[in-house]
């Protein structure tokens, strides 16, 4: 059984990826944590709600997280998911509602009190995961693996032209959880862009597929096609986080993977949030993350389509 917990700055492809952690067999999502990010603090809290009343057969409780970046100021990207962050949908208001303890609090307990059993997967600003390492050390040594979705160790930005969104909102947290110690897998925005595009004619199949799970796939995505056509020229919607927790289910999925030396820049305005992976250990400095290089785009959209024709 893996245990994952997801934090999460629910908008977008955040919710196919809770979407596959909830549907996946032999998965338990413990619970979800939420922390600053996509879209409105609440409304994010809102869409994580509605995501697992609609898709869980069990309860899986939401947490909501730290509503600011530790020292930076914040910009939505609700240009790229809608301003609901749910391609405009606004879907109705979920029955369940989350919890009163905050969302350190409880990856602090949930980790310590199963030392070795909880992954992580980390799809937003990195703000949560910060705080919790620096609140609790034994954070680090309990947590099985902590997967971040985060930076590019080839290509550009996306937020700017150096840097990927999730560590643009926080490059303070970003840079803690990179020196504590952790040695995360990340998989960086390049990793989206070249092996999880699902071009746009797939999006129209998937519609007539008939079940709940495509149904909303499609209607979640319908503002993302739209943005990544005209900024990016993408033939179709990018799923940087659902990879992520595809690679946390099926190690196969990322086909390169090496142990690098990563930082991310926090001072600059310019750079703000740029990831610097030093590919060829010219720092000679020990590698603190494992780095995604290559993943496996067919493996990646089999397991994709088999959560969305389940039900
Ligand atoms: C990241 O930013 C968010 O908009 C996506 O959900 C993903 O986590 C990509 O840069
Ligand atoms: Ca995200």
């Amino acid at each position: 059984m893996l245990r994952l917990v997801i934090d999460t700055d629910t908008a977008g492809d955040d919710t196919i990826s809770l979407l596959m952690a909830l549907k996946w067999p032999g998965v338990r999502l413990e619970a979800v944590t939420v922390v600053c990010g996509n879209v409105e603090f609440s409304q994010q809290v809102e869409n994580a709600l509605y995501t697992v009343e609609n898709f869980s057969s069990y309860h899986v409780p939401v947490y909501p997280g730290c509503s600011r970046p530790l020292l930076k100021t914040w910009k939505y990207a609700d240009y790229v998911h809608g301003k609901d962050g749910m391609g405009e949908n606004y879907f109705p208001k979920a029955r369940q509602r989350p919890e009163r303890k905050h969302a350190v609090q409880a990856l602090i307990e949930l980790v310590n009190s199963n030392p070795g059993e909880i992954s992580i997967i980390a799809q937003g600003p990195l703000t949560n995961i910060a705080t919790a390492i620096m609140l609790d050390r034994e954070f680090v040594k309990n947590v099985k693996r902590l997967y971040v979705m985060g930076g590019y160790a080839d290509g550009f930005g996306n937020v700017t032209p150096a840097a990927e969104y999730n560590f643009w909102v926080d490059p303070d947290a970003a840079k803690i959880v990179l020196h504590s110690g952790v040695k995360p897998l990340i998989v960086g925005w390049d990793i989206a862009v070249k092996y999880s595009v699902v071009e746009e004619a797939m999006h129209r199949e998937i519609a007539s597929w008939g079940t709940k799970a495509a149904d909303f796939f499609v209607k979640v995505n319908r503002k993302v096609v739209e943005f990544e056509k005209r900024t990016m020229g993408l033939a179709g919607s990018t799923h940087p986080d659902t990879i992520t927790t595809a690679i946390a289910i099926e190690p196969r999925v990322a086909r390169r993977v090496e142990p690098r030396y990563v930082d991310v820049e926090n001072g600059s305005e310019l750079t703000r949030g740029m990831s610097v992976v030093d590919h060829l250990g010219v720092l000679g400095r020990e590698a603190n993350a494992d780095v995604c290089y290559e993943a496996d785009g067919k493996l990646f959209r089999e397991m994709l389509f088999k959560v969305l024709r389940s039900g």
